[in-house]
């Protein structure tokens, strides 16, 4: 379905298979699977565990490559790791040895950007992730929700077109993630991008998709979607989004 404002398809993986061969083994991760992502829009994909979610964002970010198939990025062929595609993991890979700021302008001092332009850019991003005042703190001492704020704002301090993100909150306590996906539900709304976000979590891709994609078990493909046409900020019992949480849960088992 097209709507207003959101027709122009940024990321369309075509007819993506990919096997795993070793001596003993040969292992079928993803086979035929077929999505497109519109600019702008806040996808997530919703996937039972080890059915192949990361080898998937892998392949979008151009970090590993398909067996089969291809996935094309604005009109092109991704053949290699873009900066124009961030990634956030489910452990952010912070630099120990720099604080919350150099670990933020880490992108921008790679590519030469002035020392107080890249300055205030990494600081309009630490503001909107909520960690001002922990700009020289070093991620030793940073609780994990802090941590996950830090590689958020990291990622977006790149300016990719897309961020792919990859059950960013899965290590984080249950009251910590709900905070965690109100703050990129607000940071979506400010600075809005395209954004791919991998979950096994049905409650939180209700929260924050546009349009849930639902993944089949190993070998993975796309086994069904749902549009979330909710207001935002959204209401977790709000009876509307019970309703969809049920929806996309039923087709979810169905899909294990
Ligand atoms: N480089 C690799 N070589 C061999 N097998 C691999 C490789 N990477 C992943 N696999 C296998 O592919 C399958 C899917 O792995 P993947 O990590 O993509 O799944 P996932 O859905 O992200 O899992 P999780 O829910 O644990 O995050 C697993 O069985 C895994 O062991
Ligand atoms: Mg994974």
């Amino acid at each position: 379905m097209e709507r207003a404002g959101q027709v122009r398809t940024i990321i369309e993986c075509k007819n993506l298979g990919k096997t795993f061969d070793t001596k003993e083994t040969h292992l079928e991760v993803l086979k035929n699977l077929n999505l497109s992502v519109r600019e702008n829009e806040f996808v997530v994909l919703l996937g039972p565990g080890q059915c192949g979610k990361t080898t998937l964002m892998n392949i979008i970010a151009g970090i590993q490559q398909p067996t089969e198939g291809e996935v094309i990025f604005n009109g092109e062929k991704i053949t290699k790791p873009n900066p124009r595609l961030g990634v956030v993991y489910q452990t952010t890979g912070l630099f120990p040895w720099f604080n919350v700021m150099h670990n933020v302008d880490f992108g921008p001092r790679m590519k030469h950007m002035p020392r107080s332009e890249r300055l205030a850019k990494a600081q309009h991003f630490i503001d909107l992730v909520g960690l001002t005042g922990f700009e020289k703190s070093f991620p030793i001492h940073l609780s994990g929700g802090m941590r996950q704020r830090v590689g958020i704002a990291r990622a977006y301090c790149n300016d990719p077109e897309v961020l792919l993100m990859d059950e960013p909150f899965g290590h984080l306590d249950a009251q910590t993630r709900y905070s965690m996906q109100e703050a990129i539900e607000q940071i979506w709304s400010q600075e809005k991008r395209t954004v791919i976000f991998i979950t096994n979590n049905i409650e939180e891709a209700v929260y924050l998709a546009d349009r849930v994609v639902l993944l089949t078990n190993c070998p993975t493909c796309v086994k069904d979607e749902v549009i979330v046409d909710l207001p935002r900020p959204r209401n977790y019992v709000d009876k509307e989004f019970l309703r969809l949480r049920e929806q996309i849960g039923e087709l979810f088992e169905s899909t294990k």
